[in-house]
């Protein structure tokens, strides 16, 4: 039952029930419809009180239903607010934990509105690049002005009831309730019930004293804040008719505008980044119910960069840590760079300064392998090379208590031949965090082949607790993120042989809307570490072609920012990258003694060259089964990578720009002598998907 009908005396209470959040599917909606009927047609009921089961009173529309026919079905949302306004006897809205977005914009058409504390309210539909569609926009300006509406609005951010019960001459909230929300709302509803009119939000005047003033100003701003997302504006579009124009034309105009969002690039792509970061937890061949192992103590090996923020993560859940190394002055050193952090955001006011004491307490260190034996799972950090990952596994097998987890964070060595160094290859997995560990979203989780389903379940929970997106990535070189990267990375160096300089192809991708284009992302994280690894991987494809010019700028020592040069020059203590001239010389040196001609190229063939090397690498990932679908790919370069949000990952901008089109611009790519014309071969299941008229997602 989707929503269930009681009596309590004179009012009729009608409770939502759709786990997990009363979403307003269409049997929901249904329910509530017949319930309104079933309460008028009853001459003994008074009044109607509409409240939300278990953990909400509603979280909005049923994502189930998104893009499907049931989302519009009749009664839809607009209908349903209609029947609510249009009741003959009061209907009373019982807020409470979660009031959002159609839940928020139902209570809008009741006739009043009564709330616990502590309640989320929220309009979060510009977070999937839309705005509100049943009337929102138009009638939270009319209870809380437009002030505060439209920052509400723009935001999408929850806000908790009391405060917006404490705003001065609000209406969202006729009552705030102590104690028994549902008893509390039978009695209003019972205060209430022979009072007429019935009042109407529709019939509330927002009031601003200088509209035209405010709303040129609120473009300015959400304008500059927005850049690459045209929904914030249509926001302030909508919420500025809620104050000149008529309540059913603004509504008609709100119409408009939701249908006309509906439509673009940037909400497909939002709408697909929120399917897939929820999709990306679920593993086919583990069932959801895969019963966990206790994590209540992390041990990390190594208080480097990395050790250090995995650390961060699980402190700041509130578990406690200990971190081992081999000499003590590396510990202290980790142990400082993880106060110093915490230090920024207390300096900030994000963390409060008893709550760092307490988080800081959850750390110990130790230099003993005897001392980490009873922790529930160790991350391993330590220096990227086999031998010294060997070295530890093989102690980590000695004294690890059975059953706890033994997770890598390697980048790039085989989790298979590291679990064999243990006698327990089930209980070892990869957990592949990105730098600043603290800080960057994505977690790849790396299967092995002997890796238990219980132990993949327990560490994608464990990130989840961590507030990481996690990806399921199989074995293999670089996993899913950087073995794309690569590609990307070898097509950047083609395009600097062949003309470009490093600014141009860097311009070229930020345009796009990349946070940082591959070269000053290189001198960000350290052009060395690129090198080592091409030193390593090229030896096993000698007769890979890529360009040289990185390891060149490595032998002349330019390693990035870290060396105060890279592919760009850097003033002491800055950051801003100032093309080099130095750089620009041995990069045409270099194209003089390959014999290359430099020519004009155009910022679309920069993009599709980077881009289209990584949709075509994740084609092969996608065949092999690295990856498990699509939008996870998505999902790594959104969290990892610093792929544009409005594009929807890579295999999303694949698709929006159709893959027959993809495809020809491979062919196109393969016929350039400077190219590797095998890579630019479509991967057969992008020519399959191209011939069936498919796409990815
Ligand atoms: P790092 O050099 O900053 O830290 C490594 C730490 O491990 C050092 O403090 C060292 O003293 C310690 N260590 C070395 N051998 C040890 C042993 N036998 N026992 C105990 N401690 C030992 O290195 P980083 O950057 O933190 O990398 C660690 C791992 O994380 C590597 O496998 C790397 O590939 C991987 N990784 C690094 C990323 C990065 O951006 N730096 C990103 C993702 C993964």
């Amino acid at each position: 039952m989707s929503a269930s009908y009681e009596l309590h005396g004179p009012v009729a209470v009608i409770t939502l029930n759709n786990p997990p959040v009363n979403g307003l599917g269409h049997a929901s909606r249904l329910a509530v419809a017949e319930g309104l009927e079933r309460a008028q047609a009853d001459a003994a009921v008074k009044a109607i009180v509409i409240t939300g089961a278990g953990k909400a009173f509603s979280g909005g529309a049923d994502i189930k239903e998104f893009g499907t026919p049931k989302a519009l079905a009749e009664p839809n949302l607009l209908s349903l607010i209609r029947l609510v306004e249009l009741c003959s006897k009061p209907v009373v809205a019982a807020i409470h934990s979660v009031c959002m977005g159609g839940g928020l914009e139902l209570s809008l058409g009741c006739h009043y509105r009564v709330a616990s504390a502590g309640a989320n309210v929220a309009l979060p539909e510009v977070k999937i690049g839309l705005l509100p569609g049943a009337g929102g926009t138009q009638r939270l300006p009319r209870v809380l002005g437009a002030e505060t509406a439209l920052n509400m609005i723009v935001s999408g951010d929850p806000v908790k009831s009391e405060l917006l019960a404490s705003l001065p001459g609000q209406k969202l909230f006729d009552k705030l309730i102590d104690g028994d929300l549902l008893a509390g709302a039978i009695a209003f509803a019972t205060e209430v019930a022979d009072k007429r009119p019935l009042p109407l939000v529709r019939e509330l005047k927002v009031k601003h004293p200088n509209p035209d003033g405010y709303f040129q100003f609120a473009r300015n701003t959400v304008g500059a804040m927005a850049k690459n997302f045209p929904a914030p504006l249509k926001c302030v579009d909508a919420v500025e008719a809620s104050v000149k124009k008529k309540f059913e034309d603004g509504l008609a105009y709100e119409r408009e505008l939701f249908v006309g969002l509906m439509m673009t690039p940037e909400c497909k792509a939002l709408r697909h980044a929120f399917f897939a970061e929820r999709a990306a937890s679920k593993i086919a061949d583990v069932p959801e119910d895969t019963p966990l192992r206790a994590i209540n103590k992390v041990a990390i090996i190594g208080a480097g960069t990395m050790g250090g923020g995995i650390a961060m993560n699980f402190l700041s859940a509130g578990t406690p840590v200990v971190i081992l190394e081999m000499k003590q002055d590396a510990l202290d050193r980790g142990v400082a760079t993880i106060r110093k952090n915490y230090e920024g955001q207390v300096k900030k006011g994000k963390l409060k300064p008893e709550k760092y004491e307490a988080t800081m307490a959850l750390l110990t260190t130790t230099l003993s392998y005897e001392a980490i034996g009873d922790a529930d799972i160790v991350i391993e950090a330590v220096f990227e090379d086999m031998e010294v990952k060997k070295a530890v596994f093989e102690q980590l097998d000695k004294v690890m208590k059975p059953g706890a987890i033994l997770a890598s964070n390697t980048s790039t060595l085989d989790v298979n031949k590291i679990a064999a160094f243990t006698k327990r290859p089930q209980d070892v997995i990869g957990t592949h965090f990105f730098s600043p560990a603290n800080v960057m979203k994505l977690l790849e989780v790396v299967r092995g082949e002997k890796t238990a389903k219980d132990v993949l379940a327990t560490v994608m929970a464990l990130g989840k607790k961590i507030k990481k997106t996690c990806v399921v990535s199989g074995v293999c070189d670089g996993f899913i993120g950087n073995r794309m990267i690569e590609q990307y990375s070898r097509q950047a160096g083609f395009l600097l042989e062949e003309g470009c300089t490093p600014a141009q192809v860097d311009k070229a991708v930020e345009k796009f809307g990349f946070a940082m284009g591959p070269f000053r992302m290189g001198d960000l994280a350290g052009n060395d570490v690129g090198w080592y690894i091409r030193k390593r991987r090229y030896v096993e494809k000698p007769n890979l072609r890529y360009s040289k010019t990185a390891d060149l700028l490595c032998e002349m020592g330019r390693f990035g920012q870290k060396t105060g040069a890279g592919w760009y020059d850097y003033l002491p203590g800055k950051r801003d990258a100032i093309p080099s001239a130095v750089v620009e010389k041995m990069i045409e040196d270099h194209r003089k003694s390959a014999g290359i001609t430099p020519r004009q190229i155009s910022d679309d063939e920069i993009v599709h060259r980077l881009v289209f090397a990584l949709v075509n690498e994740a084609a092969r990932l996608l065949e092999e089964g690295i990856a498990q679908r699509a939008s996870d790919i998505d999902m790594v370069y959104l969290t990892g990578y610093g792929f544009p949000l409005h594009r929807g990952g890579p295999m999303c901008y694949a698709d929006t720009y159709g893959l027959y089109n993809v495809a020809q611009a491979m062919k196109r790519f393969a016929q350039n002598p400077n190219d590797d014309a095998e890579f630019w071969q479509p991967a057969p299941l992008l020519a399959q998907l191209v011939a069936e008229g498919k796409n990815f997602n």
